[in-house]
């Protein structure tokens, strides 16, 4: 089972939290008293592991935002206005919430979804690590006839389905590793922000050209990142869009500038 590797994913998580926090150490002691009631007061509702505690947890974490490239789709995202902000990454009731975070490579892939509903309207699309859903539900606004939003994190499961009720769409959720499998229904393959880690990236490429051999259309949204940059996967990629990241985006992802989406296009010989 492919897992996330937690050396540049979580690091880049937690130092979000812990730069925040130096900046604003006059409310930090405030914030740090808060945060702690918040874990203590929560821990316990997570150890019960029902979705209806989870989904509470999650509202309770999180405030809807559309503070983003994809302002039509609102989001519960952990936000400067949270609490969880402002408190370590290993105070989180729930484990790493990368699902909590509108990733640049996701923002960028969404955008490109609403802005191009033709390619995606009619079509079977798998979302993979989908995290907090968003380009799942831009598929499903833009006419996808069936959406499958994959990620291996059961928690992101509940944030994603709170995340098509908001928007009012209907999404097929699925926490399996599906990296490595493909399906003769699947018309496109999503994958946003998900070359974060070299040995996953290697992964990724070979699936990647596998459903491109299958016939499966594969659309790739990154920042820039350089498992992605530096792969020779790079030189099947056409960009299709790039978007500048908006001022809150770049704050949270320091030496990033804009969001690009890439298809890949390799000749099929
Ligand atoms: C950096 S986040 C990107 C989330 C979202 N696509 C976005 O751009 O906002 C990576 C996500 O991939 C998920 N993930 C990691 N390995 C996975 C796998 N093998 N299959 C499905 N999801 C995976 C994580 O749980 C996490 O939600």
């Amino acid at each position: 089972m492919i897992t996330m590797k937690p050396s540049s994913c979580i690091l880049s998580l937690c130092s979000r939290l812990v730069r925040t926090k130096t900046r604003k150490s006059d409310h930090f002691k405030m914030q740090m008293t808060f945060s702690c009631l918040y874990m203590e007061k929560h821990h316990f509702s997570y150890s019960m592991k029902s979705p209806k505690s989870t989904h509470h947890l999650i509202r309770e974490m999180t405030e809807v935002s559309r503070d983003h490239l994809s302002p039509e789709i609102g989001l519960h995202l952990v936000t400067p206005n949270c609490p969880l902000w402002h408190s370590r990454g290993d105070q989180c009731p729930l484990p790493d919430p990368f699902w909590a975070f509108y990733w640049p490579g996701g923002q960028a892939l969404t955008r490109f979804i609403l802005d191009n509903a033709d390619l995606f309207c009619g079509r079977t699309v798998v979302d993979v690590g989908c995290g907090c859903g968003a380009s799942s539900i831009a598929c499903r606004m833009v006419g996808a006839s069936h959406v499958i939003a994959n990620d291996i994190d059961t928690v992101a499961a509940d944030a994603i389905s709170l995340n098509a009720d908001l928007n009012r769409v209907s999404l097929t959720t699925v926490t399996t590793n599906l990296i490595g499998s493909h399906n003769n229904r699947w018309d496109i393959v999503l994958l946003g922000d998900m070359f974060y880690d070299m040995e996953f990236a290697e992964t990724i490429t070979k699936w990647v050209i596998s459903l491109h051999s299958h016939g499966v259309s594969v659309f790739i949204g990154d920042p820039g990142r350089l498992p992605l940059v530096q792969h020779p996967l790079k030189a099947d990629l056409k960009m299709v869009a790039e978007y500048p990241l908006p001022e809150n985006c770049l704050k949270e992802n320091n030496g990033l500038s804009s969001g690009f989406v890439w298809k890949y296009e390799q000749e099929v010989i």
